[in-house]
């Protein structure tokens, strides 16, 4: 495989925001999760100290919070204050008791250093409740909501500065969703009050790559958005702990991650708002989370009351099963650096991502009593936010490699080299993925410019394809070479992430 590059043809500059994670309130990704103040490994706030330092090891730049569907219920006003009252959870269907809530998220993105970035309710709630939360969160003083968060002990503003208004309100799977006309309005009716409140907040809306969708969003509120909100999961979650194998997952790296993007760009160069408003691919894993739908399964039967067997068996069990590390191989780190790469090269208008979730569930960071197990993808997010320069090289390749396979149904060809260039003050970074499980793959790579005399190789990998981490088990890490002189090659060990430093 060839590529030539050189630092005169960029396709922009990298936002750290495409490191960024996401956190809901579903299973042990808040409580049990990052907030467990039972936990020996509490701070005096309660949150988990070995989770903040792996989030700091990442450099986690922006958390999404606190959903996800169950925002599409959530009132924000039950989780601040003294008296935290539990409420009914309609979007999982489990008790939230409500300890967590906006100023414990505030405290929880300062301790990590990084940005906070609210999703609003706009499946039962109001455009005046999502511009109360901003009233509350950043207005010094005036009115109750301000005067609420100074009485709950914090005098300055929270200065929430990222805000999306709703959550996958196109779809019938969430509370409060909507028609493609009247989301516009409910958007543009909630932006003009929240930006009333604070006109400095850069603001989101849940979007899909639809026409229709956005033709109506744009048009009826695209002059309040700076962002478009995106999600994609592309592997099975049928039945939960049978995942798609290796060979699936790589064929899930092609085309339809940059189709998605590619669909959205369109749209928004179609209403001439390509150079305002950014996407925020604000939701993204390879593995949609497995829980067990019972949005809507009405078996009365067995769904009947408060019946505690029911509750530890189908609902919470059941959700445990995301917590089985094996299901979580260099499947998820190789999909995982092909999915930033896709977003790397499309960094003129991706400018924010949010893994799905950061801890447990699907996360790169699991949880148990005594520590925490550091998934593949970790490795990924700790190589990329770590390494990578902030300029991306447009990229000239031929003789790639290729990959063929049946997957949805279909078959599909995927290139088994994925490579992306960046450069800076000190040289370049090139992260460059081999997704083939059998057979490494040799790199020449020719810069236009001079070429750079030395190398560092860093290589993500594990035995095989399905390596793993888990509690009292390490197979998958990253080895770290030394500087040695650069021919204008380098060879990509099979089923690994790596990145190569150029100086
Ligand atoms: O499976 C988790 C859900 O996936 C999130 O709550 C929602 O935003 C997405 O549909």
């Amino acid at each position: 495989m060839k590529i030539i590059c050189g630092r005169k043809h960029v396709v922009g500059t990298a936002d750290r925001m495409l490191y960024g994670h996401f956190l809901e309130h579903f299973h042990r990704q808040i409580y049990a999760g990052v907030f467990d103040p039972s936990s020996p490994f509490a701070d005096e706030d309660g949150f988990r100290q070995d989770v903040l330092d792996a989030l700091r090891r990442i450099r986690t730049p922006i958390i999404r919070w606190p959903g996800g569907c169950f925002v599409s219920a959530y009132n924000w006003k039950y989780g601040v204050g003294k008296d935290r009252v539990p409420v009914y959870d309609k979007a999982w269907r489990v008790e939230e008791s409500n300890r967590f809530g906006t100023d414990e998220f505030i405290k929880l993105c300062r301790k990590i250093g990084c940005e906070p970035y609210i999703c609003t309710n706009a499946g039962t709630g109001t455009a005046e409740e999502m511009s109360d939360w901003v009233e509350y969160c950043n207005l010094r003083s005036m009115g109750r909501y301000a005067k609420q968060r100074i009485a709950n002990g914090f005098s300055d503003p929270h200065r929430v500065r990222y805000w999306s208004i709703g959550n996958e309100n196109w779809g019938a799977h969430e509370i409060g969703a909507k028609e493609a006309r009247e989301w516009g309005r409910l958007v543009r009716e909630s932006a003009k009050m929240m930006l009333r409140v604070d006109p400095t907040i850069e603001l989101s809306a849940a979007s899909i790559p639809d026409l229709d969708w956005n033709l109506n969003l744009l048009r009826e509120a695209g002059q309040y958005l700076d962002w478009i909100s995106i999600h994609g999961y592309w592997g099975n979650t049928k039945n939960g702990t049978l995942p798609d194998d290796y060979d699936t997952v790589i064929l899930h790296t092609g085309a339809d991650i940059a189709g998605s993007i590619d669909r959205v760009r369109a749209y928004l160069t179609a209403v001439g708002l390509e150079k305002k408003i950014r996407i925020a691919f604000d939701e993204w894993n390879l593995r949609g989370w497995y829980h067990p739908n019972l949005m809507d399964s009405w078996d009365r039967d067995s769904l009947c009351g408060e019946d505690e067997a029911f509750y530890r068996d189908k609902v919470l069990g059941e959700r445990d099963k995301n917590d089985i590390n094996a299901i979580y191989t260099m499947a998820d780190a190789v999909f995982s650096a092909s999915f930033l790469n896709t977003c790397l090269r499309n960094c003129d208008l991706v400018r924010m991502a949010c893994f799905s979730p950061v801890v447990n569930t699907r996360g790169a960071i699991f949880t148990h009593a005594d520590g925490i197990v550091l998934r593949p993808q970790f490795f990924v997010f700790e190589m990329y936010s770590g390494l990578l320069r902030d300029t991306v090289l447009q990229q000239w390749s031929e003789d790639v490699p290729s990959i063929s396979g049946h997957a949805d149904d279909e078959t599909k060809t995927v290139d088994a080299i994925d490579v992306v260039v960046t450069c800076g003050d000190k040289g370049y970074a090139v992260s460059a993925v081999n997704k083939d499980p059998k057979t490494a793959h040799t790199v020449e790579l020719r810069f236009l410019d001079g070429t750079p005399r030395e190398m560092r190789m860093h290589t993500l990998n594990g035995p095989s394809p399905d390596a793993y981490n888990d509690v009292g088990q390490t197979q998958v890490g990253v080895t770290v070479g030394t500087w040695t002189p650069f021919d204008g090659t380098f060879t990509l060990p099979p089923h690994s992430v790596n990145v190569i430093e150029l100086r």
